[in-house]
């Protein structure tokens, strides 16, 4: 049977309706919440409109880090979205081109780019008129709108990567020059970009190996930033040693919280960032 199962604190009403099919709810003794849709032949795609359905008028704050749907492990990542756990390259390419379209509706736009802003002020050489920047999983393309509104008195070349060919599509259209690549393997030469930043994206790396490659494309003494959402115990012996391991120095971050109101909805206590920084030697 399709199952959405939601391990949280709140209480989720004994059925809903989604797209005419009723999902009917069952409390375990661990306090899950399991969603079945028990009419035959209606599957649950993996696509969030379930989740959605169940999650509306669920605080943020409130909404479950993890859910399971079919018992795969699902985690809260973009938004009120949630992501395969573990995700191939595969799954979150498609996962990303099923989101492209509604991106700038499930993002914190303007807190997102506050922390764009924060990326590029930390990889734009600043004695420099002019630089080419690396923007990796350039999404949308939000950083092309901050690089209007605060460096028009600079000449700055943006470069995107992303696995998501919708990604790039819409980020094309905004003007950035924008490929679709895993990451891992980029067609840019060595030591080619003056800085090099990832917003939002380093929580999807599974391995170290786009941060080598990044350094490959960076050229001496240039920066790379890149902000985590929520940095893991451990985390900063863990991203500095492996950081170094690919060929990077002087490492440090900063850490602290954007207070701004966004798609009507108030943050008092902020919208915490930690933001890493390191060089190319
Ligand atoms: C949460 S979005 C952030 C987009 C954009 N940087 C922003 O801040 O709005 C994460 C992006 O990273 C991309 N991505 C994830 N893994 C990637 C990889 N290995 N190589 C390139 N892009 C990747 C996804 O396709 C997605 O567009």
């Amino acid at each position: 049977m399709e199952t959405i199962t939601i391990s949280s604190k709140l209480n989720f009403p004994e059925h809903i309706i989604v797209d005419g099919i009723v999902f009917h709810c069952v409390k375990n003794q661990q306090g899950e919440q399991t969603f079945a849709a028990l009419e035959k032949g209606r599957k649950i795609d993996q696509s969030p409109t379930y989740v959605q359905a169940l999650l509306k008028g669920v605080s943020y704050r409130d909404l479950p880090l993890e859910i399971r749907i079919n018992n795969k492990p699902f985690s809260r990542k973009v938004g009120t979205y949630y992501v395969p756990k573990y995700a191939t390259i595969d799954e979150l390419a498609r996962f990303f081109d099923s989101v492209a379209p509604i991106y700038h509706k499930i993002v914190l736009t303007e807190a997102t780019k506050a922390i764009i802003s924060l990326l590029l002020r930390a990889v734009i050489p600043k004695d420099e008129d002019a630089a080419t920047i690396l923007d990796f999983g350039v999404g949308v393309g939000l950083s092309t709108e901050v690089v209007r509104e605060e460096y028009s008195a600079k000449s700055i070349h943006l470069c995107g990567v992303d696995i998501s060919s919708k990604m790039v599509a819409i980020s094309k259209q905004k003007g950035i020059e924008a490929h679709k690549i895993d990451g891992f393997n980029t067609p840019f030469p060595n030591d080619y970009f003056d800085g090099v930043f990832a917003s939002f994206v380093a929580h999807y790396l599974q391995s170290f190996e786009p941060f080598s490659e990044m350094c490959r494309v960076l050229k001496s003494r240039g920066v790379l930033a890149f902000n985590l959402r929520r940095p893991p115990e451990n985390w900063q012996q863990h991203y500095k040693s492996k950081l170094e391991e690919v060929g990077f120095c002087n490492f440090s971050w900063c850490s602290g919280s954007i207070k701004l109101q966004s798609d009507g909805t108030v943050y008092p206590k902020g919208y915490p960032y930690t933001i890493v920084q390191v060089e190319k030697p």
